[in-house]
């Protein structure tokens, strides 16, 4: 029955859970609020804010699941990646309170954990498992054997995902991060009303870029091509009023584009592998339409799928305690020498 805490801190959320055999007693966020005004996330403001947070954050976890710091037999952390002054934090902090509590200590990589998180709620999906895994920083189609047998058959060439949610949303002047913006406006739009290209991008890797340039072209033009012409050029004003009159139709083509190259590829991987049990995993995994997208998709192919909860689908520690749990069950442990690292091998 092994209580472990687990500490989360690689981009802009502090996170702490506590997990005994395998299920979360607890699980802690303090989101940053200061990256908002530069449009993304700042590194230095991030380890800063985890200073900060992080004492508060795991008090909070150890209140909440209501144990001692004497019931706790393993301390967890994310090693990797991320960004390194904000994994220093949360890595120092593990690293003295297993050394205080004279208790093993556990890394996670961020990546894995994401679709681990898969195997937290019931029900769980059985192994080998498809995990699409879509985030900030990452879009994987990963086979996932066992808790630690894990291969990624497929990744971006490009932007992420939630790149393109996040970089579409600030062509249209919206703040950062813009994906669960674009989510909530697509709600009342028309999603065939603008046609986005697809990428053709052989095998199962994913590419971005392009779409993003031609959501550009195409707010460059108001609407009146996708192909960018420089005598079509929109003055500043029929852009803006243009994106101001028709935002829920825009924002529902640009994410019925992603969820369907999102989509596609998942398939493909599918009928590749003739692996059967699909999940998904990271932040953009609470989008709506690709919730809804890949439940529709799963009937039609019989496929079984499985959606993490919501909290477990942005960064949070939960997913990072059930990883630990696992590597502890397997008798995995780090040095109190373990340093974090940027980019980390699967
Ligand atoms: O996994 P995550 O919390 O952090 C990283 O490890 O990157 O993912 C954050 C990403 C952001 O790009 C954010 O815009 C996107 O997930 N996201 C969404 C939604 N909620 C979060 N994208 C689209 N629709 C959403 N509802
Ligand atoms: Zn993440």
């Amino acid at each position: 029955m092994p209580t472990i805490l687990s500490i989360e801190s690689s981009c802009d959320e502090t996170a702490a859970a506590i997990c005994r055999d395998g299920i979360i007693l607890s699980n802690i966020i303090a989101t940053q609020t200061i990256h908002e005004q530069y449009g993304g996330v700042v590194p230095e403001l991030a380890s800063r804010a985890h200073m900060q947070h992080i004492v508060p954050v795991v008090d909070a976890a150890v209140q909440k699941a209501n144990i001692l710091l004497s019931d706790i037999d393993a301390v967890a952390f994310t090693q990797a990646p991320g960004l390194i002054g904000a994994l220093l934090v949360g890595g120092q902090f593990a690293k003295s309170m297993a050394l205080a509590l004279d208790k093993p200590l556990i890394t996670v990589h961020h990546m894995q954990a994401h679709v681990l998180a898969n195997l937290i709620s019931h029900p769980k999906p059985a192994f080998p498992f498809l995990c699409l895994t879509v985030s900030g920083g990452h879009t994987q189609i990963v086979v996932c054997k066992s808790p630690s047998q894990m291969e990624v058959i497929g990744e971006t060439i490009d932007d992420a995902a939630g790149e393109a949610f996040d970089k579409s949303a600030k062509l249209l002047g919206l703040p950062y991060p813009g994906g669960p913006l674009i989510d909530k406006y697509a709600k009342e739009g028309n999603p065939l009303a603008y046609q986005f290209p697809e990428p053709q991008i052989a095998g199962l890797n994913f590419s971005f870029s392009g779409l993003k340039t031609s959501i550009l072209y195409f707010l460059q033009n108001a609407g009146a091509s996708n192909v960018y012409k420089e005598e079509f050029k929109a003055t500043e004003e029929e852009k803006k009023s243009f994106i101001e009159n028709n935002l829920a139709d825009i924002c529902a083509s640009i994410q019925y584009r992603i969820v369907s190259i999102l989509l596609n590829k998942l398939k493909k991987a599918a009928q590749q592998t003739g692996v059967n049990n699909i999940c998904i995993a990271g932040g953009v995994s609470a989008n709506s339409g690709l919730r809804a997208g890949i439940e529709e998709l799963g009937k039609k192919m019989g496929w079984q799928t499985f959606i993490p909860a919501f909290e477990y689908c942005t960064d949070n520690a939960a997913m990072i305690a059930i990883t630990a749990y696992y590597k502890y069950l397997a008798g995995d442990f780090a040095e109190l020498d373990v340093i974090p690292s940027a980019r980390a091998e699967w």
